[in-house]
C-alpha cells in the first residue's frame, strides 16, 4: 500500500474510535461537551495517534490493543492546545484552521473543556486496562502516557516555556523545553505502540529513541512555521513566537541552522527504522513529510 494511503486508514480508524467516544448522551454538560468535540474534531494532523498505530504495527497486527491509548494522547495533545492558546498562554485566537477554543467558547469553558480531556482520556485508557486478561503492558502504557504528558513531561516544558518568554536562555534550557513540551508526547506514542504489542526490550528502546529525535525535529520544525510559515496552510497564527517573546530554535540557533537540524534529527532514525525492513517504511516515509510539511 502507498504510505500515504496507510496514513489516511490510519487517520480514519482513529476517527471513527474518536467519534464513538465522543457520542455521549447530552445533558446538563452539554457546552462541556460540545467545547471538547469542538476541538477534537477541528481538524488535527492526528501524529500522535498515528505514531502509535504504526509502532505497534512493527511487532504485531491487532490494532484494536492499541486504538483507546491512541485516541487518548490524541486528547491530551487537544487539551495541551487548548491550554496553550488561552490569554494566560500564548493568547492565539486561530487553531486547526478555526477560531481557538476560548474564542468560541469563552475562557471558562474551554479551561474545562481542556480538563474534561485530559481526564476522559484516563477514563478511556484505564476502563480499557481493567478489562484486559494481561493489564500489564497496558498499565505500564498508561504510566509511560502519564509521565509524558505531566511535570516530568509536557506540562514540565510549558511552564519552563512560559517563564522563558521575554529572557535570553541557553542552548540547554530551549532543549529542556522543546524535549518536555513537545518531544515527551511524540515519544510516548511510539513507546507504548511497542509495550502494548509486547515488543522486546531492545525494540522499546529503540521506539523511544526514534521518538526523542522525530519529537524534538518536530518542534523546530513548527518554531520555523511560526516565522516562514503560511497561515492560511497552518490553521494557526504565523508570528506569535515573536509577538510573545518565545525563545525558539531560529531566534538561538539562526533559521538556517534550525531548517539543518530538522533534517540531520530526521536521519539519525532512518539506520534504526531499517532494522525493522519493509515494515518500517510507513514511519520511514511519515518522518520526511514531517521535516517537509507546510502545516
Ligand atoms: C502543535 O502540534 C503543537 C506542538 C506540539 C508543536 P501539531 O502540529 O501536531 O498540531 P495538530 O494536532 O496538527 O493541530
Ligand atoms: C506548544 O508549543 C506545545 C504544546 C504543548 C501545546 P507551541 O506553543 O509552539 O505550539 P503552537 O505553535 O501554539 O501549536
Ligand atoms: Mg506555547
Ligand atoms: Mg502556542
Ligand atoms: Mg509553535
Amino acid at each position: 500500500m502507498e504510505w500515504k494511503n496507510q496514513f489516511e486508514d490510519y487517520i480514519n480508524i482513529v476517527n471513527g474510535k474518536l467519534e464513538q467516544y465522543f457520542n455521549m448522551p447530552i445533558d446538563k454538560n452539554n457546552s462541556l461537551i460540545e467545547a471538547m468535540k469542538y476541538s477534537i474534531f477541528a481538524g488535527g494532523k492526528r501524529i500522535r495517534p498515528v505514531l502509535a498505530l504504526a509502532s505497534y504495527q512493527l511487532f504485531a497486527n491487532n490494532l484494536e490493543e492499541v486504538l483507546p491509548y491512541a485516541c487518548a494522547l490524541e486528547m491530551i495533545h487537544t487539551y495541551s492546545l487548548i491550554h496553550d492558546d488561552l490569554p494566560a498562554m500564548d493568547n492565539d485566537d486561530y487553531r486547526r484552521g478555526k477560531p481557538t477554543n476560548h474564542k468560541v467558547h469563552g475562557e471558562g469553558i474551554a479551561i474545562l473543556a481542556g480538563d474534561g480531556l485530559l481526564n476522559y482520556s484516563f477514563e478511556v485508557m484505564l476502563a480499557d486496562a481493567l478489562n484486559r486478561e494481561n493489564p500489564k503492558p497496558f498499565i505500564h502504557s498508561i504510566n509511560e502516557i502519564s509521565k509524558a504528558a505531566g511535570i516530568h513531561g509536557m506540562i514540565g516544558g510549558q511552564t519552563v516555556d512560559l517563564q522563558s518568554e521575554g529572557k535570553v536562555i541557553d542552548a540547554d534550557t530551549l532543549d529542556y523545553i522543546h524535549k518536555n513540551k513537545t518531544a515527551a508526547l511524540i515519544t510516548a506514542p511510539l513507546k507504548i505502540g511497542a509495550i502494548i504489542a509486547k515488543a522486546s526490550e531492545e525494540d522499546i528502546e529503540n521506539m523511544e529513541y526514534v521518538g526523542k529525535q522525530l519529537g524534538l525535529a518536530f518542534q523546530i520544525k513548527d518554531d520555523i512555521l511560526d516565522i516562514i510559515g503560511d497561515q492560511e496552510k497552518l490553521g494557526k497564527p504565523v508570528g506569535s513566537d515573536e509577538d510573545n517573546k518565545k525563545s525558539t530554535y531560529p531566534a538561538i540557533h539562526g533559521l538556517d541552522f534550525s531548517i539543518n537540524r530538522v533534517q540531520e534529527l530526521t536521519n539519525s532514525i532512518y539506520d534504526i527504522l531499517s532494522k525493522y525492513n519493509e515494515k518500517s517504511y510507513f514511519l520511514q516515509n511519515l518522518s520526511q513529510y514531517l521535516v517537509d510539511r507546510e502545516s
